[in-house]
């Protein structure tokens, strides 16, 4: 006889469906496992055996094997362990067969038959439920599954001695609860930065329409601290962007204790980064740090300190919102639209630029350094704003009256006119950073006066086509902001500031 019993194999975060079968056949006592499994799936024998020794059952003398169907599906991870052995006890009728074909089962096993957590079960729950079925995950995770529907089965036991009870009927497992992470502390406030106006105006900006942003200027003047306030005037995620944020998050084993959270993920890699460590990929295909952005930001601080391959890698996704990892044989993509923001010196002494400092290799200075941003991809940066540095003047003032609360409930605003609009729209956009082609055209058409004056602009400032519709967006978000529907001069004018820097008037002399 051939137990079967369900669980999953990820690709991307997409939960597909995998066959578990077990046979005991007489002959000589074995214990083989097929169908592409990797290390910690082939190791996953001598935890299962020593498990089910702590609970007191053997494996008989028989000659088992055990299948991983589809065979050319590649298994990668631990939570194979409880598919197993449930697939041994039900082999060994300990546990009815039809019974547990009613669940997708995923966990890893300890050596003293307890279940611990596993990464991917809320997307294993959401494909267990699309099918039909019930799902048996570690305990610790259970709060995760719950998530996918309410009306979904699932058994969250602690240990394999509680799982076996429950069928037994000795003991009942209750449904897990859906669990809401604690937000851990206040964020960063606004209220923190003195001086810096025209800065905290471009971070409103930016949070209300999902814009990128580029801040450059001298050491200490406040770029870091300005990006880490972002994450606190940023608007809550709705609940479907939640289920996407926490499915990359659960792939990637980062839900602690199965929890999700409404705010935004804030993601800042150090410069050492490695592509596979922020694009994504290595040797499980994990979601990496743009992944873990998604509907998020991404803050790469001390941009040009990345190294070349990295920045271009992130040309790609930029653009499309979603990154495609390739392996030997096959493809996993995962979603990846964030939200970029960076920052930097205006050179490697730092303050290029300032009135009264001069380099010690003079231009040479500059320019070198800010030729490691490539042309693409400033390109792709809708604001780019210097940051200057503060005088001791400004530092002695008493903290601006306005905190991050009020200016969150401005973005709030302008993000809820972007949900009405866009709403009806085909895509999944959502800001105005998001729309484009036809649809940017309809919803960002300046008057006659904006019009003329970005069309001498694009001339004098040699704005590519992706450039002029950058601009377009950014005088969306600024005319939102007021909740004006007419897109006039004065929006085309602040969003033209937003394209000149220090950095395109040194390429452009
Ligand atoms: N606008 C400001 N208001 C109050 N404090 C500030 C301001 N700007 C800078 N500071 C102080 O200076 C410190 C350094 O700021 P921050 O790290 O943001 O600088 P930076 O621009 O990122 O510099 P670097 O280019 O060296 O990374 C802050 O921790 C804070 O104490
Ligand atoms: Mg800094």
């Amino acid at each position: 006889m051939v137990a079967h019993i369900n669980t999953v194999a990820f690709q991307g975060v997409e939960a597909r469906l995998v066959d578990v079968q077990v046979q005991m056949a007489p002959g000589l006592p074995a214990f083989t496992l097929v169908g592409l499994p990797d290390k910690a799936v082939a190791e996953s024998r001598e935890r299962v055996r020593a498990a089910l020794t702590a609970i007191g059952l053997a494996l008989p003398p028989k000659r088992i094997t055990v299948n991983l169907a589809p065979a050319d599906l590649p298994k990668e991870g631990s939570h194979y362990d409880l598919p197993i052995a449930l697939g041994l006890l039900a082999a060994m009728e300990v546990i009815s067969a039809e019974t547990l074909s009613r669940y997708y089962v995923l966990g890893e096993l300890s050596l003293d038959g307890s279940i611990t957590a596993v990464a991917g079960v809320l997307p294993a729950a959401i494909g267990a439920n699309a099918a039909g079925k019930g799902l048996i995950c570690p305990e610790s995770c259970g709060s995760e599954a719950a998530w996918a529907s309410e009306s979904i089965d699932i058994l969250g036991p602690g240990t394999l001695v509680q799982l076996v009870n429950h069928f037994k009927g000795m003991q009942v497992l209750s449904r897990p609860e859906p669990g809401m992470a604690e937000e851990a502390g206040q964020l960063p406030d606004l209220s923190d930065i003195k001086g810096q106006e025209s800065a905290k105006r471009a971070l409103e900006v930016v949070a209300a329409g999902g814009h990128n942003l580029l801040m450059i200027g001298p050491p200490g003047s406040g770029k870091s601290m300005l990006a880490q306030r972002l994450a606190s005037i940023l608007p809550p995620m709705d609940a479907h962007e939640m289920l996407e944020v926490s499915m990359i998050a659960s792939i990637a084993g980062n839900l602690t204790d199965g929890r999700i959270s409404p705010r935004r993920p804030f993601r800042s890699p150090h410069h050492t980064a490695s592509p596979a460590a922020l694009i994504g990929g290595g040797i499980r295909a994990k979601p990496g740090e743009i992944s873990l952005a998604h509907h998020g930001v991404l803050f790469l601080d001390e941009l040009p300190e990345f190294s070349p391959r990295v920045l271009e890698s992130l040309r790609q996704p930029l653009e499309s919102g979603q990154t495609m990892i390739a392996r030997a044989n096959h493809h996993v993509t995962y979603p990846s639209r964030f939200q970029l923001i960076a920052a930097m010196n205006p050179c490697r002494c730092g303050r290029a630029g300032e009135p009264g400092h001069t380099c010690k290799r003079g231009r040479k200075c500059a320019d070198d350094y800010q030729a490691k941003i490539s042309g693409p991809m400033l390109d792709r940066i809708d604001l780019r704003i210097e940051v200057p540095a503060l005088s001791a003047a400004d530092l002695v003032l008493p903290p601006p009256r306005e905190s991050s609360a009020d200016v969150a409930k401005r973005v709030y605003v302008a993000r809820d006119i972007q949900h009405q609009r866009y709403r009806s729209s085909p895509g999944s956009n959502t800001t105005n950073a998001q729309a484009d082609g036809e649809l940017l055209e309809k919803v960002a058409t300046p008057d006659d006066a904006g019009l003329q004056l970005l069309r001498e602009a694009s001339d004098v400032m040699q704005l590519s086509a992706r450039g002029y519709h950058r601009v377009l967006r950014v005088a969306r978000t600024l005319a939102d902001l007021e909740n004006v529907e007419n897109l006039g001069r004065i929006h085309i004018a602040e969003a033209l500031s937003y394209r000149t820097s220090s950095l395109e008037l040194r390429s452009a002399a």
